[in-house]
């Protein structure tokens, strides 16, 4: 029996004991979990800890930016925000196979975060967020997700660091790492904030990247994350999203015919991502949303709801 005050508490004594004065460097996604151990880890052992940033380009408008800097502010990391937006958009072009998409960012991630920790003299050790349900996946059980979609973590850093690994939310469950979070102080926008996937936008905009599908897709979701914290209903779901579709269709504004894209609308309920429904969202907030993205993003003139439950769809589209 315990309380998470007295985990955050014996995690931060035992991560100081184990690793001494050495150097820990630290992937942040700006996701609850890699925040958690940044902030776990920054209180056991300081300045020896090196944050990792790595902006693909494929964050959504704030996502991974907001919490960064507010780790900055407050517990003064630190903090390598690494710029590789080109180099992952570029390696990208032409690309629509959603497998393709994955591996390219994964491998690319995983070049770009270990040339910047080898920058970072004598590191002994990577931290990771990873989680009990994860532990479990790997050893025994395969989700069904885990199977289907070659799923990138920004924990997920496997041997070719040749780093020990320091994973201290390894025995947790989501629910249990927001009380860690709590625990420790941290702001709402961090404990609730929506999980966001590891290739990041690439996963919702169907068919191929280019710089003007990304900037359709970021002003969508944008207008969706507002609703969905205005209506309230941000915190009762566990993940609301906008997606773009690869394909036009025909409307009408004033007297002419449009042909622009469609957004697909996807908010679920679950408690941890293997099983989820779609959320009965009032149908005040879904008109609100569809007539504010209409009437407000260039280049779109439908938007769909998603009321298809996981399994046998995934919450992603990719
Ligand atoms: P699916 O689409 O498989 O997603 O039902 C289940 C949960 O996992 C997230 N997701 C990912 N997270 N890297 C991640 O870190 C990935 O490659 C990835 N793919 C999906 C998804 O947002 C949902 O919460």
């Amino acid at each position: 029996d315990w309380s998470m005050s007295s985990f955050a508490e014996a995690v931060i004594g035992e991560l100081r004991e184990k690793i001494g004065d050495r150097k820990v460097v630290c992937g942040l996604s700006g996701g609850i979990d890699s925040t958690v151990v940044a902030v776990l880890l920054s209180k056991a052992i300081g300045d020896n800890l090196h944050c990792i940033f790595v902006d693909n380009g494929l964050l959504r408008a704030g996502e991974g930016t907001e919490v960064v800097g507010y780790l900055d502010e407050h517990f003064k990391l630190q903090l390598h925000y690494v710029q590789a937006q080109e180099e992952f958009l570029s390696k990208l072009r032409g690309v629509d196979d959603p497998e393709e998409k994955r591996k390219i960012i994964g491998r690319t991630f995983i070049e770009v975060f270990e040339r910047e920790a080898k920058d970072i003299k004598d590191v002994s050790y990577l931290a990771q967020g990873t989680l009990y349900p994860d532990v479990i996946e790997s050893v025994s059980f395969k989700g069904p997700s885990a199977v289907i979609k070659s799923h990138h973590n920004v924990g997920g850093l496997p041997d070719i660091m040749e780093l020990d690994l320091v994973e201290p939310l390894r025995e947790l469950f989501k629910d249990e790492v927001r009380k860690v979070a709590v625990e420790l102080g941290l702001p709402d926008f961090v404990i609730w904030r929506h999980p966001f996937p590891g290739p990041g936008l690439a996963i919702r905009i169907l068919g191929e990247i280019t710089d003007e599908r990304l900037e359709i897709l970021r002003q969508a979701d944008r207008i969706v994350q507002d609703e969905l914290h205005a209506s309230d209903w941000y915190r009762k779901v566990w993940q609301g999203f906008a997606v773009l579709l690869p394909l036009k269709t025909v409307g009408v504004m004033g007297d002419d015919r449009t042909y622009e894209h469609v957004i697909a609308l996807r908010v679920v309920d679950s408690v941890d991502a293997m099983t989820a429904d779609w959320t009965r969202l009032p149908s005040e907030v879904l008109a609100r949303i569809s007539s504010r993205i209409i009437n407000e993003v260039k280049g779109v003139n439908r938007v769909v709801y998603d009321i298809s439950s996981k399994p046998p769809s995934t919450i992603e589209w990719e």
